[in-house]
């Protein structure tokens, strides 16, 4: 089968067209046709450095769309023919940008009738985060303030999204020439940050979720009202806040992204009902991965990069 490649850590130039055998499933395991695989800042990371993966450069992908061609022995959930969705193994490696992708049964959710196969790729990794840090971490309820950083962004448009939905007051930082789209998805109010401080701007904040890192981090725990959380998604850097937070009465976790089946259900449920859409900013076949990552590492994403592998 075709897949990406890369012999070496570089920029996006490494990455290349190669043949591979086609995975076999094993045990509890699906082997999927990829029909589109979604793009991640998390594949330019281990482009560049192998990110969690360690020293050798892995095969790059994480969120999937396609057909089950094949079951491994004791599959219960999915026969040959379902379309399913997903983002498998993370944080261990996938490799979704290929023509097919083993994946264990239980990392993927059925397809929503109602979504293309792009727009279900777009999904996976950027909407398990969001619910994730949102529903999982923050437990956030109705009527409460959340602040959701780049909100323009893959993560960002759809936490967005799932924090109306979960009844939130939503304020979301993006450049003005990104408003309409945010406020588009639901958000109450949207501050550009390029204009203005977002500390004077948001206040009494319950929920953070913050993408980007740095001097957000300190920076949001202003914005909090007593007991407030900043969930941390930009590095394992920030995981240094804790202290700084607690000391003020307020709570700062770092969070890494599962494969999680619970929360892929939700998503799809979501999707499937109207109220949760990613916004595909650009598709690209998969021979134009490293142009991919370039428009994605430019950093001004609206929405989500998605790869067609097969029709
Ligand atoms: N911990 C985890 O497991 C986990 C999981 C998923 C993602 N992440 C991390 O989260 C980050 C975001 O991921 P993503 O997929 O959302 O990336 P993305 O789609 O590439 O984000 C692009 C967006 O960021 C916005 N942006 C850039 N700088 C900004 C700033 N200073 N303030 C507000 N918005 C800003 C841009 O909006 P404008 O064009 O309006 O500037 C653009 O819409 C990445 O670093 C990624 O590695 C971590």
């Amino acid at each position: 089968m075709r897949a990406i490649g890369q012999d070496s850590f570089g920029g996006p130039d490494v990455l290349k067209i190669i043949e591979v055998p086609r995975p076999v499933p094993g045990p509890a395991e699906v082997l999927v046709r990829v029909r589109a695989a979604g793009v991640n800042p998390t594949d330019w990371w281990h482009r560049t450095t192998g990110g969690l993966a360690g020293d050798a450069p892995v095969r790059l992908g994480w969120d999937v769309s396609g057909v089950v061609k094949a079951v491994g022995p004791g599959v219960t959930l999915f026969q040959p023919g379902d379309e399913v969705f997903g983002m498998p193994r993370q944080p261990a490696p996938a490799g979704t940008y290929a023509e097919y992708v083993a994946s264990p049964a239980r990392h993927l959710a059925a397809k929503p009738a109602g979504l293309s196969h792009v727009e279900a790729a777009a999904l996976p990794l950027a909407a398990l985060t969001a619910w994730q840090a949102l529903v999982d971490t923050a437990d956030v309820r109705p009527g409460q303030r959340v602040l959701v950083h780049a909100a323009a962004g893959g993560v960002g448009h759809l936490a967005v999204q799932i924090a109306k939905a979960r009844g939130a007051y939503v304020v979301g930082t993006a450049r003005t020439v990104n408003h309409d789209f945010v406020r588009g998805l639901g958000a109450d109010e949207v501050i550009d940050y390029t204009r203005t401080d977002f500390v004077t701007a948001a206040r009494a904040i319950d929920v953070v979720i913050d993408t980007i890192g740095g001097d957000y981090g300190p920076r949001s725990l202003r914005t909090l009202r007593p007991g407030g959380v900043v969930v941390s998604l930009a590095s394992p850097a920030e995981a240094r806040l804790a202290d700084e937070a607690r000391a003020l009465g307020l709570r700062s976790i770092f969070m890494i992204t599962e494969a999680d089946r619970a929360g892929m259900r939700e998503i799809a449920s979501l999707a499937g009902s109207g109220r949760l859409r990613a916004r595909v900013d650009t598709v690209l076949p998969l021979e134009q991965a490293a142009k991919a990552h370039e428009i994605g590492e430019a950093g001004h994403t609206a929405g989500k990069i998605v790869l067609t592998v097969s029709d």
